[in-house]
């Protein structure tokens, strides 16, 4: 059944699922909250409750002292709704929020293999970049690259629409991730 979650100064409302976290339900939302360990140790993704009940779950008392909870606070990474609650957070603007990895049903190691999955992923991006710039440092290499890419962009994107029939639950991710990808060519020069 869930309850209803108000995120300010947004002043955006999104529903939250029972069990699920304040984190794991903006994430989810394209809402980026500041985070970092996300299971109530380090204290990053603090937030001000200002409306509501919540239930802090497994925040470490280091990380959420008493006197912060007296004071309304809460870890967005382990609270739970018991009532619609509106929260106050800084909310940072990352053009990349698309690319946050989230856990399902606590799946830690599948969260983890995602985000060196990203991290692997970044690091090939930089690596053909500079390959790229490098290459078309030589005339006729703009052509050859050309080629390539007729030969393997619809290899490409037939590979990311296999692979997205097996995401029912992700609307029009392979037509975003289609669009990164050219996106990227188009910005290293290709
Ligand atoms: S992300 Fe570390 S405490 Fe929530």
């Amino acid at each position: 059944m869930g309850h209803e979650l108000t995120i300010e100064p947004l002043g955006e409302t999104i529903e939250v699922a029972d069990g699920q976290t304040i984190l794991d339900a903006c994430l989810r939302a394209g809402i980026w909250l500041p985070h970092a360990c996300g299971h109530g140790l380090c204290g990053t993704c603090k937030v001000d409750v200002v409306d509501g009940e919540i239930d802090h779950g497994a925040a470490s008392s280091f990380a959420l002292m008493d006197f912060e909870r007296a004071d309304g606070k809460c870890l967005a990474c382990t609270a739970l709704l018991l009532d619609d609650v509106t929260i106050e957070a800084e909310i940072d603007e990352d053009p990349d929020q698309r690319r946050i990895a989230v856990r399902d049903n606590g799946d830690m190691l599948l969260g983890l293999l995602t985000d060196a999955q990203l991290l692997d992923a970044e690091r090939h991006r930089r690596w053909a970049a500079a390959l790229v710039k490098m290459a078309l440092e030589t005339e006729g290499n703009r052509d050859v690259l050309a080629g390539w890419l007729a030969k393997w962009v619809p290899l490409g994107e037939a590979a990311i629409d296999a692979y997205c029939t097996h995401l029912p639950d992700a609307r029009d991710t392979a037509a975003l991730a289609r669009a990164a990808a050219a996106d990227f060519r188009t910005n290293i020069g290709l």
